[in-house]
C-alpha cells in the first residue's frame, strides 16, 4: 500500500486554518476501534464511483473503521433517506459524493446535530454549512485539459480552421458541471472569436448543454438531433464532452451518421474518468480523449481526513479559497487530473497500476 500520510504534502498554514475551522466534535476518545463511517456514493451505473466507494472502504479499514458504503441509484431522494440512516446507525462520520448538490441541507442539519463530521467528496455539497471538509480535483483544470487537448489536435494555436465544435456539459445539479465547463470555455473562447471554432448548432451557453445525471443515452440523444439538425451539409470537428460516460454515448450517434468511417473521421471527442470503456476506445482510435482522475488518491485524500478528524489531527488541505458553497469556503484538498491519450495511456494507467494490460484487451 502506498504511504497515505505522505502522499497529501502538508501546506502548513494553510492546514491549521482549516484545522481551526473544523467546528466538528470528533468525540473525546482518540480510539477507533470499532467506529463505523458512513460512505454514500451516488450511482453504480458508473464504474468509476464503485471504484471510488471500494478505495474508500479499503483506506478506512486500514486505519481500523467498519464502514458502510451505500449507492443511492442517481436519485436525490434515496440519497437523502440513506444518509438518515447511517446516522441513526450512530456512524462517527460521513463521506459524501452527492447526487444533487442541494438536496442535502435538512439531512445534514441532521448530521451536525448528532455531532457527525462530513466530508463533501468529489462534489461539493452547496448551500450548508455543515460540511466540513471538501476532497476534490482541481475541477477547472479538468475543462481546461479537456479544451487544450482540442486546441492542440485542430492546431488551432497554428491559425487553422475553420473547424465545427459542439460542446457539452455534465449535470445541472452538480456543482463540477461548471467548473469543467467555464475551464474549457476559457481556453475555447479566443478561438469562437477569432471564429477559428464554429458552434452550428448556436447552443454555447451552460444551460443549453448540460447533461441531467451524466446520462450517456441523453448525451447520445442530443448528438443524434444536432446531426439532424446543424450538420446536414457539414461535418463536426470536435466535440468537447466532460464525462466517459457521455463520450461513449455521443460516440454511438456519430456512427450512426457514418462517422468513424473511410469517408467521414471521427471528430476530436474528449472525456474524463479514463473509465475502461473509454480507454478502450481511446486505444481503438475511437475516443480521442479523457481526463484520468486517479479515484485510489482521492479516496485515500477523504479516508484521511476521516481518521484525522477522528484522532484529533490536523486535517491537511491545500485550498481555502476557491470552493464556495454560497454559505462559506469550504477547506479543501485537490489532486491534480491528468489528460491521456493513446500516446500516453501505458505510463498514466497502466504503470501506475490503475489498469492492467489483460483489463485493457
Ligand atoms: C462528476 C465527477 C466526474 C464524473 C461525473 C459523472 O461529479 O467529477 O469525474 O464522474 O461526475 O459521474
Amino acid at each position: 500500500m502506498r504511504n497515505r500520510r505522505a502522499g497529501l504534502g502538508l501546506i502548513a498554514g494553510v492546514a491549521s486554518l482549516a484545522l481551526a475551522m473544523c467546528g466538528c466534535d470528533a468525540g473525546s476518545s482518540s480510539s477507533t476501534e470499532g467506529e463505523t463511517i458512513g460512505i454514500a456514493m451516488p450511482t453504480q451505473a458508473s464504474p468509476r464511483w464503485i471504484t471510488d466507494g471500494n478505495s474508500v472502504v479499503k483506506d478506512l479499514k486500514a486505519d481500523g473503521y467498519k464502514t458502510k458504503l451505500v449507492y443511492g441509484d442517481d436519485d436525490p431522494q434515496t440519497q437523502v433517506s440513506q444518509i438518515q440512516d447511517l446516522i441513526a446507525k450512530h456512524v462517527s462520520a460521513l463521506i459524501i459524493a452527492a447526487i444533487d448538490n442541494k438536496s442535502l441541507n435538512g439531512v445534514l442539519q441532521q448530521a451536525f446535530d448528532a455531532k457527525i463530521p462530513v466530508i463533501s467528496y468529489d462534489r461539493l455539497i452547496l448551500g450548508t454549512k455543515h460540511v466540513d471538509y471538501y476532497a476534490s480535483f482541481d475541477n477547472d483544470q479538468v475543462g481546461r485539459l479537456e479544451a487544450r487537448y482540442i486546441v492542440e489536435k485542430l492546431g488551432l494555436e497554428d491559425g487553422k480552421g475553420p473547424f465545427n465544435i459542439e460542446l457539452f456539459a455534465g449535470s445541472p445539479d452538480d456543482n463540477n458541471t461548471k467548473y469543467f465547463f467555464e475551464g474549457a470555455m476559457h481556453l475555447l473562447q479566443p478561438y469562437f472569436d477569432s471564429k477559428q471554432l464554429v458552434v452550428r448548432s448556436g447552443q454555447t451557453a451552460l444551460n443549453q448543454v448540460t447533461t441531467l445525471r451524466w446520462d450517456g443515452p441523453t448525451a447520445k440523444k442530443r448528438m443524434a438531433h444536432l446531426l439532424a439538425t446543424s450538420y446536414k451539409t457539414s461535418t463536426v470537428d470536435a466535440v468537447l464532452s466532460p464525462y466517459d460516460g457521455m463520450s461513449i454515448g455521443i460516440l454511438e450517434a456519430l456512427k450512426a451518421e457514418g462517422y468513424g468511417s473511410a469517408a467521414r473521421s471521427l471528430p476530436v471527442i474528449t472525456g474524463q474518468d479514463a473509465e475502461l470503456a473509454s480507454v478502450k476506445s481511446i486505444i481503438a482510435g475511437e475516443q480521442a480523449q479523457t481526463v484520468y482522475k486517479d479515484t485510489r488518491e482521492l479516496a485515500d485524500v477523504a479516508a484521511t481526513m476521516v481518521n484525522n478528524i477522528l484522532t484529533h489531527q490536523q486535517v491537511r488541505v491545500n485550498d481555502t479559497r476557491t470552493y464556495d458553497n454560497g454559505v462559506k469556503p469550504v477547506p479543501a484538498y485537490l489532486l491534480q487530473p491528468k489528460s491521456v491519450d493513446k500516446k500516453n495511456y501505458e505510463i498514466a494507467l497502466v504503470a501506475t497500476g490503475y489498469y492492467t494490460d489483460r483489463d485493457l484487451k
